[in-house]
């Protein structure tokens, strides 16, 4: 990696307060975690319907999508999976100091990354969310195929098969996918920003 010496940083003329005075709602990550198959991506893209119908701003990092563009040179190694959400960590600070509510779903199983992405934040910035199902109903899921291809050892690596997911002790929030309806979670979301005073 190349040192970065003789850059400086240019304050802006337009800041994270001018923004969220604007947009009169608070800016911060809603980082879902979880499983492949465990609904992140559908829970986020739910909740940011929810909240665009509301007139707020927000929007959605997918693992899914940064992978075909920004970090589409990264695989699934411990390595490339921390370069990832490093990334996105980065992105997602861009994002909440554009004065946006933002929602990404990443698998990010280990707890050093997650604890990484966190550090990031100021500590009311950074919302952890642990979208939580069973392997046994995400395999059932399996949208993607992917379970069976782990299990047939035609992909190498694959979270909750053949690579670890860290659960986390202490998540802003838990929600239980294979117990709970997607509007009852939506619900569950709003509702904790609502009472935390992010909307
Ligand atoms: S993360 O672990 O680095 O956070 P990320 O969320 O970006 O993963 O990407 C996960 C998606 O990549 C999965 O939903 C799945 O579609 C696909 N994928 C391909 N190979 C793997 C693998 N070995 N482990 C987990 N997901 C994989």
């Amino acid at each position: 990696m190349m040192n970065n010496t003789n850059i400086f940083w240019h304050k802006p003329g337009v800041n994270q307060k001018d923004r969220i005075i604007l947009n009169e709602h608070k800016s911060c990550v809603l980082w879902f975690t979880g499983l492949s198959a465990s609904g992140k991506s559908t829970l986020a893209n739910e909740l940011d319907k929810h909240l665009h119908s509301q007139s707020i701003r927000s929007y959605v990092l997918d693992g899914d999508n940064v992978r075909h563009g920004l970090n589409k040179d990264l695989g699934f190694s411990p390595e490339d999976r921390k370069e990832n959400i490093r990334r996105v960590g980065e992105v997602a600070r861009l994002f909440v100091d554009a004065g946006l509510l933002t929602i990404t779903a990443f698998i990010s199983p280990y707890l050093e990354d997650r604890n990484m992405v966190r550090s990031m934040f100021p500590q009311d910035e950074f919302i952890e969310v642990y979208v939580k199902c069973s392997v046994e109903e995400c395999e059932r899921r399996d949208p993607k195929g992917l379970y069976k291809m782990a299990r047939t050892n035609q992909i190498k690596e694959f979270t909750g098969v053949s690579a670890p997911y860290e659960v986390s002790e202490n998540p802003e929030l838990i929600i239980e996918t294979d117990k709970q309806s997607i509007e009852d979670s939506v619900l569950q979301l709003v509702d904790y920003l609502k009472t935390q005073g992010y909307l």
